[in-house]
């Protein structure tokens, strides 16, 4: 299945996205877009091969006339599925429309539990025990689209916001590979009724 992801910054979970496709997985990353000209995933894009696009949101009037260009940036490369891998940015409804059902992130929380950011600050601050990470489905409700696959981490004593990320980030990097497999292989995907559905054993 051809992809585009959409990235900000690091873009570690494009690395274990790209690792995964050579590794077999039944996808191909055609293109990886940043709104960040300095986002370093935009490095290991071209170390990999895969073609860079910039669209820089600053300048543009609107979100909506942003996202607009956006989707005919990604749609001139076809693509199946399109990933949001650390793209820090609120999308419009009518670009999450456009790619109903083939539109995935990944966030770093048990949701529905702390949407937004900051969520390794406010995992500890909470005192839960548990934290970790999600993929959805993009849907118009920020961080709020259904649930495919979590992967949970426990909070330990000594914790700071930095070595509870690294954990959390280890396991996006198992998690998200494997949702996107789900869905290259038609194997996962969004009901009518608005529920994600998955055939087959995981
Ligand atoms: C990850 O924690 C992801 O869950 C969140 O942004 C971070 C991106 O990290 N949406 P990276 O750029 O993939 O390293």
């Amino acid at each position: 299945a051809r992809c585009v992801a959409l990235i900000s910054g690091g873009g570690t979970n494009l690395q274990a996205l790209i690792d995964a496709q050579r590794d077999g997985l039944p996808f191909t990353i055609r293109a990886v877009i940043s709104n960040e000209p300095q986002a370093h995933g935009l490095v290991r894009a071209r170390e990999a091969g895969i073609a860079t696009r910039v669209l820089s949101h600053r300048g543009f009037p609107s979100r909506k006339e942003y996202d607009q260009a956006l989707a005919r940036l990604i749609d001139e490369f076809r693509p199946a599925i399109v990933l949001l891998a650390g793209f820090m940015r609120i999308l419009t409804p009518g670009f999450v429309a456009h790619y109903r059902g083939r539109l995935l992130n990944i966030h770093p929380s048990l949701l529905p539990e702390l949407r937004g950011l900051h969520t390794h600050r406010r995992a500890l601050e909470s005192g839960a025990g548990v934290h970790g990470a999600s993929v959805h489905f993009v849907t118009d409700e920020l961080d709020g689209g259904p649930v495919i696959v979590q992967a949970r981490v426990p909070i330990l004593p000594d914790d700071q916001p930095e070595t509870l990320a690294a954990r959390v980030l280890e396991k996006e990097h198992v998690i998200y590979p494997l949702a996107v497999r789900w869905l290259a292989e038609s194997r996962l995907s969004l009901g009518d009724d608005g529920l994600p559905r998955l055939d087959g054993q995981i």
